[in-house]
């Protein structure tokens, strides 16, 4: 595998798991209504609370957080048209070289961050266009 998306220093992570959340839920894990931050890609989701520094309230990558966050990471974009909650699930959109960035960030996540679940209830047209 390759070595590119590695943290600098190895992370001790626990083993998956595929808990179902739904995409309310998942709203609610923006580090306010709860301690915990989650962010989902293409629908698993990982815990990234221990990360204040780039995804606490008032940070940078705040907007990613308690939600999929699949367009904005295929877009690289931190806009409100990419990150709001009706619509950041929604990687549908993506054309070819927007899907491997964001198999690229899903490969960058996995490396760091623990899979605490899968999002139960992300609508049908994301995995709609992969077919
Ligand atoms: C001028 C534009 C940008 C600059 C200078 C920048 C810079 C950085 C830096 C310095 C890091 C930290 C890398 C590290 O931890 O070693 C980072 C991480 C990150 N950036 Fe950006 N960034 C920019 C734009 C964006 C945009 C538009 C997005 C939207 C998707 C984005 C998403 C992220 C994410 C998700 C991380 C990973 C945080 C983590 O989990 O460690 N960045 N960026």
């Amino acid at each position: 595998m390759s070595d590119k998306f590695q943290p600098k220093t190895a992370v001790q992570l626990d083993p998956p798991r595929d808990d179902p959340i739904t995409i309310e839920e998942l709203s609610k894990y923006d580090g306010e209504q709860s301690d915990k931050m989650y962010i989902a890609i293409k629908g698993t989701i990982f815990d990234v609370s221990h990360n204040i520094k780039a995804y606490g309230i008032g940070k940078g990558y705040h907007v990613l957080v308690g939600r999929d966050a699949s367009r904005a990471l295929g877009k690289s974009s931190l806009k409100p048209e990419d990150t709001d909650l009706a619509v950041s699930w929604d990687y549908s959109v993506l054309d070819e070289r927007q899907l491997k960035v964001l198999d690229d960030w899903f490969t960058f996540f996995s490396n760091r961050y623990n899979i605490v679940g899968k999002v139960s209830n992300i609508p049908s047209t994301s995995s709609a266009a992969k077919n």
